[in-house]
């Protein structure tokens, strides 16, 4: 073929090797310009896979319905093939990297027939920085195509930069439905019996096939830019996390950046671009996003931990997502975004649970049924979605009124400050804040959430979620928690800072407004980093008093605080000999660090 667009010869092996197992009908490389995507596009409204959305409300914009059955990222059937088992770990799948390569040929042996296959060069971070990495995806879904060109950097320069480096990320991934000759193609091609996202550490590749939907076949988003960059953080000395990063900028003028960690679905997005209550704005405090769900971390050579967004848009949780709520998510929508599973309006333009207070008298639904809003789900016996709970919009970063002046600076911006959290209707108080790194660590290792809907599993569920990265790290859980403490050889650790959004009264009400008020959580934080707030001392880590935070304009009284605040010594106590017995034998490698944390945190509670 003369129309292949590098010189490496690393790529164009693998390409060769792909199109003659997975017998495409017709090759195409992308170059990732508006106007292959405006092509696609077209083609995917003429063949009823996208919707079209009004263009005067929604300029550039798209609805696709996916299958029912592939709404989510699907955990039990994601892989990690290391050579020995071991080096998976116990919170991740594993099999045989040969075993898997042979069953999964079997699987892409034909598996493009009648369709194209597209070749996707793209960069995760900007390109040419020293922190970015380089990747090619291979995809038959022309919907993998136009997401991953928001979601990622997706150029023919990007070939410049793997002909220089000799080094990509091959990602594979196919709907996993050929299309037999005469045969008419269905809107959502997948193949949920076979769906597997697999990924090979030692070689830094991935393959996925059987599920078109978010982080199951965007491939540089969970599967590179965490399960494999994990792994190549590792050996280079870097963190590559499952957390947003945000500026802060203080009445004073002072600059501080912000990563903060929490499971999915529990509010990356919401924290990475909250507009401060007037109070606080008044006073000139200002926040900016730089990334609301991957960071890479790396130390610079004064030892500076700097981070970048190796994203180029977000992939947010729909519902919810209101001029109340976040107003900045809410209008990075408003052009050139894709939606999936969100309910279509009659104007042509979408809704979804709690975008407004009153919903529309009609929609079309996820599922392309009439809905109006006296509907009963027979199932649940509670009212009809119109929008799945894990339906999404991919709209890029350059939409966000909040985008910070250096989200895409080469060098990463400085960070001093990390923050874990989860989902906690019960116990754990709205903050605390680490003694230090190896406390710190052990917060981030001992994460627990409620399950979300963004993966398979009972909703609801307390699970525990280390660095919220338990569907997301590449390898054994308890060396990263190692990987983590040595980090502090190489760099100057940041503050570490413990919150939970989610506390709720015996009668089912949050206890805490959360949203554009959790900037005054983090005013604290700064303060604390500036060392102009002070803190007292906790079984659990440093805390504010009352008198500490800022509650100007909002109705907060101390006897609310308590309550949000309150520390049951006896539960945390408990707590710490679960955490010892979690790290001890359901992880294992275990840094003696942490158990010494457990015994200091028990001391405390007596
Ligand atoms: P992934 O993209 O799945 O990694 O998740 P994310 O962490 O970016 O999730 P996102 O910010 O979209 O979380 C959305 C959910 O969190 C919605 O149910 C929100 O209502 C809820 N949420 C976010 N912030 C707050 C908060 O401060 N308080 C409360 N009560 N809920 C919040
Ligand atoms: C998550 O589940 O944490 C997400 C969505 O950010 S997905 O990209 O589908 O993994
Ligand atoms: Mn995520």
């Amino acid at each position: 073929m003369s129309d292949i667009p590098t010189t490496n010869k690393k790529l164009i092996n693998w390409v060769d090797e792909i199109v003659a197992l997975c017998k495409p009908a017709k090759v195409h490389w992308c170059d990732g310009t508006k106007a292959e995507a405006d092509k696609l596009f077209a083609e995917m409204v003429a063949s009823g896979m996208a919707i079209k959305l009004n263009e005067q409300k929604r300029p550039g914009s798209y609805l696709f319905r996916s299958d029912p059955r592939d709404v989510a990222r699907v955990e039990k059937r994601t892989l990690i093939c290391s050579k020995d088992k071991e080096n998976a770990g116990p919170t991740n799948n594993w099999e045989d990297p040969v075993v898997m390569k042979e069953k999964m040929r079997a699987l892409y042996n034909g598996c493009m027939e009648g369709r194209t296959m597209y070749i996707i060069p793209f960069a995760m971070g900007p390109l040419g920085s020293p922190i970015a990495k380089y990747g090619v995806e291979i995809t038959d879904s022309p919907y993998v195509v136009v997401s991953m060109r928001i979601m990622a950097r997706v150029s023919t320069e990007v070939l410049r930069h793997i002909e220089k480096e000799d080094f990509f990320v091959p990602c594979l991934h196919s709907v996993g439905q050929p299309l037999k000759a005469g045969a008419k193609d269905v809107r959502w091609p997948c193949n949920p019996e076979n769906t597997y996202i697999v990924h090979f550490p030692e070689e830094s590749t991935i393959w996925s096939f059987g599920s078109g939907y978010g982080g199951n076949a965007l491939l540089g988003k969970k599967c590179f830019a965490l399960r494999i960059a994990s792994n190549l953080a590792r050996k280079e000395g870097w963190l590559a996390e499952h957390m947003l990063i945000l500026g802060v900028k203080t009445p004073a003028g002072k600059k501080h950046y912000v990563t903060a960690a929490f499971p999915s679905a529990c509010g990356k997005t919401n924290f990475a671009m909250l507009i401060p209550p007037k109070a606080l704005r008044d006073k000139g405090w200002e926040i900016s996003c730089v990334g609301d769900d991957i960071a890479w971390i790396k130390p610079d050579k004064t030892g500076q931990l700097r981070a970048i967004n190796p994203e180029n848009g977000f992939f947010g949780v729909a519902p919810g997502t209101s001029e109340k709520t976040n107003p900045n998510a809410l209008h990075s929508c408003d052009s050139d975004t894709i939606f999936t599973n969100v309910a279509l309006t009659d104007d042509g333009d979408i809704w979804w649970e709690g975008m407004t207070k009153e919903p529309p008298k009609h929609l079309i639904d996820w599922q392309g049924n009439d809905w109006t809003p006296d509907m009963i789900d027979e199932k649940t016996g509670k009212p009809k979605l119109s929008s799945h709970p894990n339906s999404r919009f991919a709209a890029p970063a350059r939409n966000c009124r909040c985008i910070d002046a250096n989200w895409e600076s080469p060098e990463g911006v400085p960070v001093d400050i990390f923050i874990y959290g989860g989902r906690r209707m019960n116990d754990i108080p709205l903050v605390y804040q680490a003694h230090n790194w190896s406390h710190g660590v052990y917060i981030g290792a001992t994460v627990g959430s409620e399950q979300t809907a963004a993966a398979e599993g009972q909703v609801g569920a307390l699970r525990r979620d280390p660095f919220a990265m338990l569907p997301f790290c590449g390898y054994h859980m308890g060396d990263y928690i190692k990987h983590y403490l040595d980090m502090a050889k190489i760099a100057k650790t940041p503050a570490v800072f413990h919150v939970n959004w989610f506390r709720k009264t015996p009668d089912g009400k949050f206890m805490w407004p959360g949203f554009g008020d959790n900037a005054r959580v983090l005013a604290w934080m700064i303060g604390r980093i500036e060392g102009t707030a002070p803190a007292k001392d906790s079984p659990l880590g440093y805390i504010p008093a009352y008198e500490d935070i800022d509650f100007t304009g909002l109705d907060f009284s101390k006897a609310d605080f308590d309550a949000v605040m309150a520390i049951d010594p006896a539960k945390v106590s408990a707590q710490a000999d679960a955490n010892t017995d979690y790290l001890t034998n359901t992880i294992g490698r275990l840094s003696p660090e942490m158990v010494a944390v457990s015994e200091d945190i028990k001391a405390r509670c007596k």
